[in-house]
């Protein structure tokens, strides 16, 4: 098999991890990987806020579960209430992607971007998972100055990098294969 698509293979949502930090050319070589995605008219509206502030990742798990608790949404109340759940997964890097609100197509160039850096992470070893919950904490009025988001650019998502546990390793989902057919 091609060794890219083999990646896609092995790539899975990790979401225990070490406590060793990522070097920064690791965290470079993703981020430039998510800026290779493609963009709506390339519009390429992704920005990448790197994270690693032990504090401010403990402070948006909080932040984003006192919000999740109030959900009407019987599964994210009780993840917003449970002791052992961290929204974040205590990764040692989180990289919140935002993007340029007069983009022709903010979301999908964001997703293209975090699917792209998934890919990478999985290629040099690193675990990695997409974190849409985080928008509990995002949607919050102080969430934009906590993170230092530019004017003009709204945070989407979360993505956590870092190496996994593998005493702990959780394994990939069986994918569905029933879910295409041709026309011609
Ligand atoms: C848009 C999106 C949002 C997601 N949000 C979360 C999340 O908030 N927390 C989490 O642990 N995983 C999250 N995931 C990861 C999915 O749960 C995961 O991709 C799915 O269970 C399939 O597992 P796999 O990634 O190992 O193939 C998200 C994935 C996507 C694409």
């Amino acid at each position: 098999m091609n060794l890219i698509i083999k990646n896609m293979y092995r790539r899975k949502s990790v979401r225990r991890f070490t406590e060793k930090q990522l070097s920064d050319e690791e965290i470079i070589a993703i981020v430039e990987a998510g800026i290779q995605a493609p963009s709506g008219h390339n519009a390429q509206s992704a920005y990448y806020t790197i994270v690693q502030d032990r504090d401010l990742i403990e402070k948006m798990n909080q932040m984003a579960k006192a919000e999740m608790q109030k959900s009407e949404v019987d599964w994210i109340k009780k993840f917003g209430a449970s002791e052992r759940y961290h929204l974040l997964h205590n990764a040692p890097t989180v990289i919140i992607v935002s993007a340029k609100d007069d983009a022709y197509s903010p979301v999908e160039d964001s997703s293209a971007a975090i699917q792209n850096m998934l890919l990478a992470a999985t290629s040099l070893g690193i675990g990695s998972v997409w974190i849409g919950l985080i928008k509990f904490f995002l949607h919050l009025d102080e969430a934009k100055e906590m993170l230092n988001i530019k004017e003009g650019y709204t945070p989407l998502f979360a993505v956590c990098f870092g190496y996994e546990n593998i005493e702990v390793a959780g394994s990939k989902p069986i994918k569905k294969t029933d879910v295409y057919e041709w026309i011609r």
